[in-house]
């Protein structure tokens, strides 16, 4: 079966596909959004401190379980140990769940590029973003459009598809991130949104924001859910996973940091509020781009840049259940992919109604559907994900074969790999442990 499970055909190709399942939605949507809910330059702050912390860490502690393991995340968990089986079923279980939800608005990022391919969006963006999320049949047509090309991409495998793939959109996305930034700076007007975000009001870092960015650097960075775990286990032992992690993680922080630049500047030049939360580039974005010298063409090339950052994401999370089902099944990869990507599907659509016609079926603790997958995701699977990783590496896999593993048998530098360690052990379990006890509502932070 060994040989039937891919592998990449170049580091470089790791690191785009790796760095493509981190970048996504995450930094381009969410990122921008939260800067501007919780203060600005404060959050920023804030974030970058959690990345280096924890982020880093987690990314390693993956990547290593995975090499190791040669096998999907539930195989590699259990090579530790069998009932850390769990851990792994939990993370894939973890990247369906998110799927379901992400393609939808995935889906929200394809319709507004062929707005945009077509002028623009006028009048009242507000209302028409609301009519579309809502209405019944179109935004699930283009969550299918989601999961047909991610699904074309998985079919392909390893290096034929999910490599392929990375290196094509990921270089794509950077220019085009880089112009678009540059055309905002240069807006009259620019620099005091600059100003908003490099500057830090540290009396604005309160409980609440840290627990937003702590959250951020799981979701943003993919951690916490065996995607590390599956794409690390494609490697051969020559890279130095110690490098690749820093590498993977400083990518997907500078794609964040540059998003935000260019996001909060425009929407201050043009005199809107940045405390829009999620509808920010939605809603607040179209009508800057409507303002905006040759806005269309900026648009288009903004809403492609963002929908290739979602692919490249998507591609990851249906391959980490792929991945369990040809490693433990034994199923063949064409066949596991489409059965997969059916059974997403039909999760996507009450996502997607969610936002229209099942909006006010609140069953769920009070929810709907879709807040209930994100509030699962978020608060509760993500750090119970953390937590078990940080087990499994810190204290069932033995210490020398961790550090074997994470130095190529000693042959890689790693100076830091006992502050790794004690990171691991004491200080990341400690902070998802009361994360965890204040989503329960235990503690009130
Ligand atoms: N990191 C992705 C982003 O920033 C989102 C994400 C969360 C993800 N968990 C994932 C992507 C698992 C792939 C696999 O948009």
């Amino acid at each position: 079966m060994k040989e039937n499970r891919g592998s990449w055909g170049s580091n470089i190709g790791f690191i785009l596909a790796t760095a493509g399942s981190a970048v996504g939605l995450g930094n381009l949507w969410k990122f921008p959004y939260l800067v501007g809910k919780n203060g600005g330059g404060a959050f920023v702050i804030v974030y970058l401190f959690l990345v280096v912390l924890l982020g880093f860490s987690l990314m390693l502690a993956e990547m290593a379980i995975g090499r190791n393991g040669k096998s999907d995340a539930y195989g590699s968990y259990r090579k530790l140990n069998k009932k850390l089986g769990i851990a792994g079923f939990l993370g894939i279980f973890t990247c369906f769940v998110i799927f379901s939800y992400y393609s939808v608005i995935a889906g929200w990022i394809v319709k507004y590029v062929i707005e945009f391919i077509k002028g623009g969006i006028g009048g009242d963006v507000a209302a028409h973003f609301g009519n579309h999320i809502s209405s019944p049949v179109a935004p699930i047509v283009y969550t299918a459009i989601v999961l047909l090309v991610t699904a074309f991409v998985v079919l392909k495998g390893v290096s034929g598809g999910i490599e392929k793939a990375g290196k094509i959109m990921m270089p794509a996305l950077f220019i085009s991130l880089i112009v678009i930034t540059v055309r905002v700076l240069t807006l009259p007007g620019a620099m005091e949104g600059v100003k908003y975000y490099l500057t830090p009001d540290f009396s604005k870092i309160n409980g609440q924001v840290i627990l937003a960015a702590l959250g951020q650097v799981f979701f943003s960075l993919s951690l916490g859910m065996g995607v590390m775990i599956t794409y690390g286990s494609y490697l051969d032992k020559k890279p130095n996973i110690v490098k690749n992690s820093l590498l993977v993680t400083d990518l997907d922080t500078i794609i964040a940091l540059i998003a935000g630049l260019a996001i909060i500047p425009a929407t201050i030049a043009f005199g809107h509020e940045v405390t829009a939360g999620p509808g920010l580039i939605f809603i607040t974005l179209p009508s800057v781009f409507a303002a905006m010298p040759l806005g269309s063409i900026f648009g288009t090339v903004f809403f492609i840049l963002v929908l290739f950052a979602a692919l490249t994401s998507t591609i990851s999370l249906l391959e980490v259940v792929v991945a369990f089902v040809v490693d433990q099944a034994k199923i063949e990869r064409k066949k596991a992919t489409v059965l997969i990507t059916v059974a997403v599907f039909i999760l996507a659509i009450l996502n997607s109604l969610s936002f229209g016609p099942l909006a006010g079926v609140t069953l769920f603790f009070g929810m709907n559907f879709f807040d209930f997958l994100c509030y699962l995701t978020d608060n509760l699977l993500l750090p119970i994900g953390g937590i078990m990783l940080c087990v499994g590496v810190g204290y069932v896999w033995k210490e020398a074969d961790v550090v074997a593993e994470v130095t190529n048998g000693g042959t890689v530098k790693f100076r830091l790999v006992k502050v790794w360690l004690f990171v691991i052990r004491y200080i990341i379990p400690v902070v998802l442990v009361l994360i965890l006890l204040q989503s329960i509502g235990v503690l009130k932070i």
